[in-house]
């Protein structure tokens, strides 16, 4: 199967710079391609269906590890094994380059899982890295729900960098089929309120490379 996969427009790449720069984030309604999004949905419809999903948890790495223990959710890792993990990651790389050129913030690397919340499911408030770590920069999460409502939560929630835990999220975003969220990792907390559905998404991390005096990352 071959996806053709057009790249986000100029403008929407410039948009979303912008965001970043003046305040962390960035919500872009429909950014893939209708053709990637249904393939990708698709995917993980069937690994779903198939339980050919991990208990989120089994990570790559401690912080993951304890991170994703205390959520209920399912998630594959992303290895380029189908036509639309392909597509969508050679999709994610001139998106890579674009904002590195835009924001000079060096991201090296990407990795990508799907990530499914069961009925009841919900992640609190939380940054994706921890600051000075130096590992995930640019989170990335991609939505694979199609009409989703309103009174069915599952929202994401957005607070302005450095808020107070008590002061209100500046956003509450639906997990719309092909909408993509862009937040820097270390410092947009952001949380999932209670889905009343499966909820069905993609999440990925741009990370810089981390070699220094004391260790040189691998280039693969
Ligand atoms: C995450 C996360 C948000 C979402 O996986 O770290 O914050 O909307 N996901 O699924
Ligand atoms: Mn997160």
């Amino acid at each position: 199967m071959h996806i053709a996969v057009p790249l986000p427009g100029d403008n929407r790449l410039g948009a979303i710079a912008g965001d970043l720069a003046a305040r962390g984030w960035s919500w872009q309604p429909r950014l893939l391609p209708d053709d990637l999004t249904a393939a990708l949905r698709a995917e993980v419809l069937l690994r779903d269906a198939e339980q050919d999903l991990d208990p989120a948890g089994i990570g790559r790495e401690d912080a993951f590890q304890l991170d994703r223990s205390v959520r209920r959710t399912r998630i594959a890792w992303m290895d380029g094994s189908s036509a639309a993990q392909r597509a969508f990651l050679a999709w994610a790389e001139p998106v890579r380059e674009s904002l590195n050129r835009a924001l000079l913030i060096g991201m090296f690397e990407f990795e990508a899982c799907y990530v499914v919340y069961p009925e009841g499911g919900f992640y609190d408030r939380h940054l994706d890295s921890f600051a000075g770590a130096r590992n995930r920069v640019l989170s990335l999460v991609v939505y694979l729900n199609e009409a989703w409502q309103p009174e069915t939560g599952g929202a994401l929630a957005i607070w302005p960098e450095g808020a107070d835990p008590a002061a209100p999220p500046v956003a509450h975003i639906m997990p719309e089929a092909g909408g993509a969220v862009f937040m820097l990792s270390e410092t947009v907390p952001h949380a999932v309120d209670v889905t009343h559905a499966r909820r069905f998404a993609i999440a990925g991390w741009w990370r810089v490379n981390q070699s220094g005096d004391t260790r040189i990352d691998p280039l693969t």
